[in-house]
């Protein structure tokens, strides 16, 4: 954590910022190769102002760096060279306006409430407005498994597994009218969910492709595998199917025989044993 450029940058910030130990090194995975770029950065919650300043830092003085939050007083940070917008993250009226006015994204970063509504509504919104190669980071995601941040039944991390089937969608003659081709790919860390825009990559149509390479008509011993079509956790647990089966019909043929014989189920069960 501490080697991170993220976490220098966030030790040089002049106000205070709250994150956990665990996101700087997500944040340089996610985020270096758009420092020093003249890119559109916006952070929702701004709180203390002090992820601001370390975000200036980080991506360097031609990013734009822009916050947004429901707090009146957060405008403040204009006068230090931000964009600040007020409104609420959950309101689809906020964004559409917000968009007008800003265009194109290359990063969001969703720190605000962190509400299942909030952080997927927040998602809807923008990704229609991110630039081809952008990215959205939804933070602080184990609310997903807390109470008080909505209904647990479809929490956000709920939608992202929702979405992660629809990016399957996109394959061969799957439900297309269920793919997913708004962002490219689904990427989960600690805490964080990314989704990446990669246009050309989304639309494109999936079908099977060989190269010209001359083939030496290999056997596919895919099926001669004998643990193939095992469930994961027979092979896990060390068992072998057939003995499980034999062993399940013979405690049937012992129980049927026991009304009528204890003494054959005691001898069978001493074989068993
Ligand atoms: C976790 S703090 C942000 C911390 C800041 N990013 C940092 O690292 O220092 C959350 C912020 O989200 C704001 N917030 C809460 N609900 C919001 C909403 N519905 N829309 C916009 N901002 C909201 C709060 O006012 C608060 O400032």
């Amino acid at each position: 954590m501490k080697k991170t450029a993220s976490y220098k940058s966030y030790m040089n910030s002049p106000y205070v910022s709250y994150k956990h130990t665990t996101y700087f090194d997500s944040y340089d995975y996610f985020f270096d190769a758009y420092r020093d770029k003249d890119i559109t950065f916006v952070e929702i919650g701004i709180l203390d102002g002090g992820s601001l300043f370390m975000w200036r830092d980080y991506f360097g003085s031609n990013a734009r760096i822009i916050g947004v939050d429901l707090n009146p007083e957060a405008k403040k940070w204009e006068k230090e060279g931000f964009e600040i917008y007020i409104g609420s993250q959950s309101d689809k009226n906020f964004w559409e306006e917000f968009v007008n006015d800003v265009g194109e994204i290359d990063i969001v970063l969703d720190d605000g409430g962190h509400t299942y509504s909030q952080q997927i509504i927040t998602t809807e919104s923008l990704l229609p407005h991110m630039k081809d190669g952008g990215l959205i980071v939804v933070e602080d995601t184990h609310t997903s498994y807390m109470k008080g941040f909505g209904d647990v039944s479809f929490s956000f991390i709920e939608y992202v597994k929702e979405h992660i089937d629809k990016v399957n969608m996109r394959f061969g003659n799957f439900e297309k009218d269920k793919a997913e081709r708004r962002f490219w790919s689904v990427e989960v860390v600690e805490s964080m969910v990314a989704f990446k825009i990669n246009r050309a990559a989304s639309v494109l149509k999936s079908e099977p492709i060989y190269n010209i390479g001359s083939t030496i008509s290999a056997k596919d011993f895919r099926f001669v595998d004998a643990n193939a079509l095992m469930p994961v956790e027979q092979i896990f647990n060390n068992k072998n199917p057939k003995i499980e089966i034999a062993l399940e019909q013979l405690e049937n043929v012992l129980a049927n025989i026991k009304i009528n014989n204890p003494d054959i189920t005691k001898r069978l069960k001493n074989i068993l044993d």
